[in-house]
C-alpha cells in the first residue's frame, strides 16, 4: 500500500466535518447572509483578473477551517510538492504527472536524469517555427499554394482541449480555417472533406498512443482521399503528428521533422499545453499560445503557494467534496456566460470524470464513499431557456459554477450588461427563491441552491489558461482528498476490448457467442 494512502473518511477532521454538517445542513444560505453582512467579502477570493465568489454555498467560515484541518491531516502540501517536482504519482502506470512543467518558468526539472525543460523548449521552438511559416504564408503545399485550412484529427484529450481553446479564443485567431475530426462517423468526415482542398490543407494527427481506432481510421481514410490528388511524397508536406509513439507515426508515413513528440508524463486530457496543442498554436500564433501557458502558470503558482483558505482550486475542491460526500448531491453544472466557452463543459467532463471517476483507492481497495460527480452544462443565457427549470424547481439539487466576464472584446456594453445581469440574477434567484411570497406551489421556488461565481476580467489567452489551470488543480486536489489515482483511465479499456470482438462478429458474420440482445442487434444490423 502506498505510504500516503489515507482513507479520508477515517480521519478525525472528516468526523468533525460530519458533525459540523449535521449542525448546519438545514440552515438556508439566505440565513447565513442575514446574520453576517460581511459574508461575501469573507467567502471570496480576489486575484489579478479573477474574482471567485463562494459565499452562495451551504457553508460558513467554520466549514472552511474544518476542511483546512482535513487538508493538513492528509498532508495536501506534501502531495502538491511531489506533483510539481515530478515524483511518479501516477502509481498504476509508474509515471510522473507533469503537464504543469509545460508552462513552468523554471529552467530545470529533472526526470530520470534528464532536464525535461530543455526538451520542452526544443519541441516548442520547432512548433513555433512551423506555425509562423503556415500563418505568414511562406509554407507552401504540394501545388505551391498557401495553407488555408487545418484539420485536427484526434479524439478525447487529443481533440477536446484544442477544440475548446480554439473556439474560446475566436477573437484571437488568424485567417486560417479549422476543422475537427474526432468521431469515426464517416458521414461527418466526408462532410468536412467536401469543403476543403487537399493542396491547401494541413492535417494534424494528434494521438498520444497513435493506436486509437477512431483516429487511425480517420487518418487512413483521409490519407487515401489525399492520395487521389497527389503522390506519396506530399504526405510529408501536409500531415503533422503529435504523439509519444514516434515509431507508429513514422510507419503511418509522417516525415521525421513533422512528428512532434510528447511525453508519457503528459496525460491525454492534460495535453493541450504540449505538442498536442499544435492546432491551437497555429490558430492563435505562438505569442498568444505563450500567453495561454503563462496564464496557466500564474494559476499554478497561486495553487502551489497560497494558503488553503484563500486558494481557488483548493476551495473549489472542498466545495465539491462537501456536496458530493456530505450532501450527496450527484452532479455539478458548469454554466459559462460566454458563447465561445460552449465546449468548456464538455472539456471538463473528460478532465474531471476520466480523472476522478474511480472506484478504488490508491492501493486498489474498493471505496465505500463517492468520487467524481457527473459534470454537465451549457452556456447561459441559452441554458436558462432549457434545463434551468430543473435547477430552480426540480427535486435534485445541482451545485453550479457560473463563469462570466467583466468586459467583452468586441460586443457592445449593453449586451454584456444583459448577459452578466442574467448570470447574477440566476445565482441570486437560485439561492433566495420566493418561498414566503408565493401561495401557488407551482410557482414557488424553495431556493437554497448553491453556486460559485467566477468573474473574470476578460476572455483572453492568459485568463483562459488560468481558468483551465483552476480546474486541473482542483481535480488533482480532489484525487488527493479521495485517495484515488487521478491520472490513469483503465475504465475505458473494457469497451475497447468488447468493441474488437463485436467488430470481428460484424466482419465474419459469426455472432452466436453473445447475449440474445446483442445477437438480435447484430442480426438486424447485418440483414
Ligand atoms: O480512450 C480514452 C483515451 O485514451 C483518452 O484518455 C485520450 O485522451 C483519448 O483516448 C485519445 O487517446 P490518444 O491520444 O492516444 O489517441
Amino acid at each position: 500500500m502506498p505510504k500516503d494512502s489515507i482513507n479520508p473518511t477515517k480521519t478525525s477532521s472528516w468526523k468533525k466535518l460530519q458533525n459540523h454538517f449535521n449542525d448546519i445542513k438545514e440552515i438556508p444560505i439566505n440565513n447565513f447572509f442575514a446574520s453576517d453582512h460581511n459574508r461575501a467579502k469573507k467567502l471570496s477570493i480576489s486575484l489579478k483578473n479573477f474574482f471567485f465568489d463562494f459565499s452562495k454555498h451551504n457553508i460558513n467560515e467554520e466549514t472552511i477551517s474544518l476542511f483546512v484541518d482535513l487538508l493538513n491531516e492528509i498532508d495536501l502540501k506534501k502531495s502538491i510538492k511531489s506533483y510539481f517536482a515530478g515524483d511518479k504519482i501516477n502509481l498504476s502506470e509508474n509515471r510522473a504527472v507533469l503537464h504543469t512543467a509545460l508552462r513552468t518558468k523554471k529552467k530545470e526539472i529533472i526526470i530520470d536524469g534528464n532536464n525535461i525543460v530543455s526538451d520542452i523548449k526544443k519541441v516548442e521552438n520547432q512548433i513555433n517555427s512551423l506555425t509562423k511559416k503556415i500563418i505568414n504564408g511562406s509554407y507552401r503545399g504540394f501545388s505551391g499554394d498557401k495553407i488555408t485550412d487545418i484539420v485536427n484529427i484526434g479524439i478525447g484529450g487529443s481533440d477536446l482541449g484544442p477544440a475548446m481553446v480554439i473556439d474560446s479564443l475566436k477573437h484571437y485567431r488568424n485567417h486560417l480555417n479549422f476543422h475537427f475530426i474526432n468521431n469515426v462517423d464517416g458521414d461527418y468526415l466526408h462532410g468536412i472533406l467536401e469543403n476543403i482542398r487537399p493542396e491547401t490543407t494541413m492535417f494534424v494527427i494528434v494521438s498520444k498512443s497513435f493506436n486509437t481506432v477512431e483516429t487511425l481510421t480517420n487518418a487512413t481514410t483521409i490519407r487515401n482521399w489525399f492520395l487521389q490528388f497527389t503522390s506519396d511524397e506530399s504526405i510529408g508536406k501536409h500531415f503533422i503528428g503529435s504523439t509519444s509513439n514516434v515509431k507508429k507515426a513514422k510507419d503511418f508515413g509522417l516525415s521525421d521533422e513533422k512528428i512532434f513528440p510528447f511525453w508519457d508524463w503528459v496525460g491525454g486530457r492534460f495535453s493541450l499545453w504540449s505538442s498536442a496543442g499544435i492546432s491551437i498554436n497555429i490558430a492563435i500564433g505562438p505569442e498568444n499560445y505563450q500567453n495561454l501557458l503563462d496564464g496557466a502558470n500564474y494559476m499554478d503558482e497561486h495553487f502551489k503557494n497560497e494558503e488553503f483558505s484563500k486558494n481557488i482550486p483548493v476551495i473549489a475542491a472542498c466545495l465539491t467534496v462537501w456536496y458530493n460526500n456530505f450532501f450527496d448531491y450527484r452532479s455539478h453544472a458548469i454554466i459559462p456566460y460566454s458563447e465561445y466557452l460552449k465546449n468548456f463543459p464538455r472539456f471538463l467532463q473528460q478532465l474531471s470524470m476520466e480523472s476522478n471517476g474511480k472506484q478504488t483507492d490508491k492501493s486498489g481497495k474498493f471505496l465505500n464513499y463517492s468520487t467524481a460527480p457527473i459534470i454537465w452544462g451549457d452556456t447561459g443565457t441559452n441554458a436558462q431557456h432549457s434545463f434551468f427549470q430543473l435547477l430552480h424547481q426540480g427535486k435534485k439539487i445541482v451545485p453550479i459554477d457560473f463563469i462570466g466576464f467583466k468586459e467583452s472584446k468586441k460586443g457592445d456594453k449593453k449586451h454584456q450588461d444583459i448577459l452578466i445581469a442574467n448570470m447574477f440574477a440566476q445565482s441570486k434567484a437560485l439561492m433566495t427563491g420566493n418561498v414566503n411570497k408565493s401561495k401557488n406551489n407551482h410557482k414557488s421556488f424553495r431556493g437554497n441552491r448553491p453556486s460559485t461565481t467566477i468573474l473574470i476580467k476578460h476572455l483572453n489567452p492568459f485568463t483562459l489558461g488560468s481558468l483551465i489551470s483552476i480546474y486541473e488543480n482542483k481535480i488533482f486536489t480532489l484525487g488527493v482528498i479521495w485517495n484515488i489515482l487521478s491520472f490513469d483511465q483503465f475504465g475505458v479499456e473494457l469497451g475497447k476490448k468488447v468493441y474488437s470482438e463485436i467488430m470481428k462478429n460484424i466482419e465474419s458474420g459469426r455472432i452466436d457467442d453473445n447475449d440474445s440482445s446483442t445477437i438480435l442487434l447484430l442480426k438486424k444490423y447485418l440483414s
